[in-house]
This record gives structure tokens, sequence and C-alpha cells, in this order.
């Protein structure tokens, strides 16, 4: 029919972009009035984005969330040192800090910090920069005297509190004092670390001007998530972290296993951070990505559980009847009304991530050791992330674990991508013979079969 080829698309496109929609009001709900720390390197400063990053900084506040900017000053510092013709050594990482390169230290953090100021400004947001940091000396290890360079020691959250709560954006750069007023050059991302011990943090963000944990050439922690593009990892728990900071030690840049180990620290508490998302700033609208879509664009480190596939409860039957409604309309699935999953609830399983569902699959049990997998679905904004593999695994192996010795399916269009899970072609005389009686010659699926 002419005019349908144009329609559906649209149509299907309309309810993408209605999903996103819903998607992203669900996560305001969940953060408004919740804290995020941001720690922003200085490398990003001259990048053309970074003016469009401040904005959606400003977007985040103006919806409600508490921010806390962390700045790190590295390079910065690097300029002025440079500038002053002052070498400082570095060890492990580590700055020495000479009394002499302090004063270019002071000024490379006012510099950052003021242009980050800046920047809010410019959206409409207010700014505030303070010494909130009570430091002390790092001292003298393995005999080499570190000299102005400290080590944070708490961060004074009364005043920081306060300063939220008027809904200022309290910028900490990389200065804190101890307590007869000498300064110590920090290490920012120890204060970002810091800050999320001390106070009530929702999430942290590491933003850089490097792209997120990458793959390449490392021992993939199993089950960890990889991006599609499979250059970078979009997801880990604690325990990958562990895998790799212990895999690949060698392998990793220490910056990438300091980010690791902090983000690990501070998630690995009790009332500790939820989530920390390391995201690459010169990547237009990644913070906002990260923010508001459950599978963003950088690495995500979390400590609870995240996405799970667990079984449907009734509570799921609307979510996962929207979810296989396209579907059902384009012959993927057959029919299914409220009370058909309702009544087979227990065979669900759905693929949850925060509260929303993104995939189903039902695995009935039919006796005498066979077993039938149906309404495979992934939502169609999620496709070709690995949800679905990880769907039909999680069926397999609850079939395995119930016993069941053989699977069959029927599909119209999926069976190539059944086949990588072992199914074989069968036809419907293969089929017990209640099951036969069962089978619809006029839709015409493809029978698969999966011996376990
Ligand atoms: C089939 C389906 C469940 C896969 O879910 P998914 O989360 O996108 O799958 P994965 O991410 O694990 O795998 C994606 C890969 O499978 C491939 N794939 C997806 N659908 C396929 C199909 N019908 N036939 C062959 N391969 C397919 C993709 O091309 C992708 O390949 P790539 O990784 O090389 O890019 C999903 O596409 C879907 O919901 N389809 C519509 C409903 C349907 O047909 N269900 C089966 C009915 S029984």
């Amino acid at each position: 029919m002419p005019g349908m080829d144009i329609q559906l698309p649209q149509r299907y496109a309309v309810r993408a972009s209605v999903n996103t929609i819903r998607e992203v009001f669900d996560y305001i709900r969940q953060y408004k009035g919740k804290t995020f720390v941001l720690k922003i390197e200085d490398t990003l400063i001259d990048h053309p984005f970074f003016p469009l990053l401040m904005k959606d900084i400003v977007q985040l506040q103006d919806i409600g969330i508490h921010l806390i900017i962390v700045t790190g000053t590295r390079a910065t510092i690097e300029k002025y040192l440079a500038k002053a013709k002052l070498h400082t050594r570095i060890v492990n990482g580590i700055r020495i800090t000479t009394p002499s390169a302090m004063a270019h230290v002071k000024l490379a953090a006012m510099e950052v910090a003021q242009t980050v100021i800046s920047h809010l400004a410019a959206g409409n947001a207010q700014g505030i920069m303070g010494n909130w940091i009570r430091a002390r000396s790092l001292g003298v290890y393995d005999g080499l005297d570190y000299q102005y360079t400290g080590h944070v020691e708490k961060i004074q959250t009364r005043i920081v509190h306060k300063l939220l709560d008027q809904d200022f954006i309290p910028v900490i750069y990389n200065i804190g004092m101890n307590a007869t007023g000498d300064c110590y050059n920090l290490n920012t991302d120890q204060i970002a670390r810091q800050i999320c011990l001390d106070m009530d943090i929702e999430k942290l963000f590491f933003i850089r001007a490097q792209d997120a944990i990458p793959t390449k050439g490392l021992e993939l922690p199993p089950g960890s998530q990889v991006h599609p593009n499979g250059k970078i990892f979009s997801n880990m728990d604690i325990s990958h972290v562990d895998f790799m900071l212990c895999q690949n030690k060698d392998r990793l840049s220490f910056e990438n296993q300091t980010l690791l180990a902090y983000s690990k620290a501070v998630i690995d508490q009790p009332q500790g951070v939820k989530r920390v998302h390391i995201i690459d700033g010169r990547r237009e609208g990644r913070l906002l990505q990260e923010v508001f879509s459950s599978i963003g664009g950088g690495t995500l480190i979390y400590g609870n559980q995240y996405a799970h596939i667990r079984q449907a409860t009734l509570e799921d039957v609307p979510e996962i009847l929207h979810l296989m409604d396209g579907y059902i309309k384009k012959g993927n699935l057959v029919m299914r009304t409220v009370s058909d999953i309702q009544n087979k609830i227990h065979a669900y399983h759905i693929y949850a991530v925060d509260h929303s569902v993104y995939g189903c699959g039902a695995l009935y049990e039919l006796g005498d050791g066979w077993g039938e997998i149906g309404a495979v679905a992934v939502s169609d904004t999620y496709k070709s992330k690995g949800i679905g593999r990880g769907l039909m695994q999680y069926l397999i192996q609850t079939a395995r674990k119930k016993q069941i010795q053989t699977l069959f399916l029927l599909t119209t269009q999926a069976a190539d991508w059944f086949f990588e899970f072992g199914f074989v072609w069968a036809s419907p005389s293969d089929l017990p013979a209640p099951l036969q009686g069962r089978y619809n010659p006029k839709r015409n699926s493809r029978v698969l079969l999966l011996k376990l």
C-alpha cells in the first residue's frame, strides 16, 4: 500500500521518542533534590564543546539537582610552571610541590575555578569558590619529602550544605588548609572522593578529555558490559572493578587504575555513592545522556543492582504489554492480552533497568521434560546492547535448573538469532503430540529445538 512504508517508521520513531521522554521524566523525579559531584578536568576548558558542557550542567541545576564541582588543575599548573621555568618532580602520579611551585599552583587553581564560575554565570547559575577542605601535609614517604603536597583530611560539609540549600554551586579546587592556615596542593580526584565519603551524594562524575574506560588489550571481567562499539566498558560492578585492578593492573593506565580504585572506595561504603560515571567531556551531550538514559555513553560503575533480570510481577504487566505491542502489530510476536500475561505471569522474566522494563521473555514448563520459550522482546530503543542475549542465557539456565530436557520455540523472523544459543531447525512433527495441536499452520512459524 502506498504510504504504509512512510507511516510505519514515523509511528515507531514517535513511540521511541515518547519512551525517551518518559524515561527522562522518571529520572528527573528520581534525582530532584539529590546531589551530584562533578569532577571536571581543566584540559576540557579549551575544547569547543566546553561551553555546551557547562550549559548542560546548569540545566541539571535548573531541574532541582544540587551540584558540587571539583576542578582538576593539573594541565594549568603545568602551564604556569613552564612559564616560570620551574620543574617539579612527579612520583607515582604525585607532584612534589616546592615552596616556589606552590605560588603558581595557587594561581592555576584560581584561574580554573574562575573560568568555571564564569561559564556558570553565563547560564545564570551562581558558582561560588572557597576553601572548604581541611588538609594536612603528605609528609615524608620512603625518605622523600612531598613538601607542600597535601592529603585531604575532611570537607567542611556544614558550609557546603548551606551553599547548596541557597542554590549556589560550590566550586572546589585543589587547595586545602591545615588548622593553622598553611596551604597544600591536593589531588582533586581525592577531593571528589572525600566529598562522596563525607556527604550524601547520589552520583559522582569524572568528566575528562579522554574516552571512558577502554577495553583494548584488557582481559574483560566476566559479566561486565561493553558498548556496542566494543571500545569502552559501558558498565561494571564492584566485583568487575576488583577483577580489573587485579588482572589488568599492568595493562591499565595509571590514571584509569586510580579512578577505578577511587570509584570502588566511594561505592563500597554502607552510605556510599550509588553510581560513578566516567565520561568523555569532549562528546557533546554525554553528561545528559549519562544522567537521563539508562544506557549512557560512558563507563558506569555501580554498587547496587543497577540492571537485572528478574521474574515479572503483576505490576510489570502494563510495561510488558507496552513493550510487546509494536512487535505484535508487526507480526514478530503472537497476540497476547493483559489476562494472557497475568495468567502466566510466573513464566515471564524481565530485564529491568531501575524501574523500567527493557526486555522480556517467557519460559513455559510443559511437563515430560519439555519447555517452551516465547515472548522474547527487547525495547526498540535498547536493541543490540546484549539485553536479548542476557535474557536468553538466563531463560536457558533457568530451564536447566528446572530439569527441562528439551526447549522449543516458534518464531517467524528471528530464527537466525536463536541459532546463536544452540537452537536447531525442527518441524511441528518433532513436538510431542499435545503440542502439535497448538501449532498454527496459518502463522507458519519456524520450529526450533534445543536439547539441554
Ligand atoms: C530478537 C531480539 C529479542 C534481540 O534482542 P537484542 O537485545 O537486540 O539482542 P542482542 O543485543 O543480544 O543481539 C543483537 C544482535 O542480534 C542480531 N539480531 C537481532 N534481531 C535479529 C533477527 N531477527 N535475526 C537475526 N539476528 C538478529 C542483531 O543484528 C545484533 O547483531 P550485532 O550484535 O552483530 O549487531 C530483538 O531484536 C527483538 O525484540 N526483536 C523483535 C521481537 C522478536 O522477533 N522476538 C523473537 C520472537 S520469538
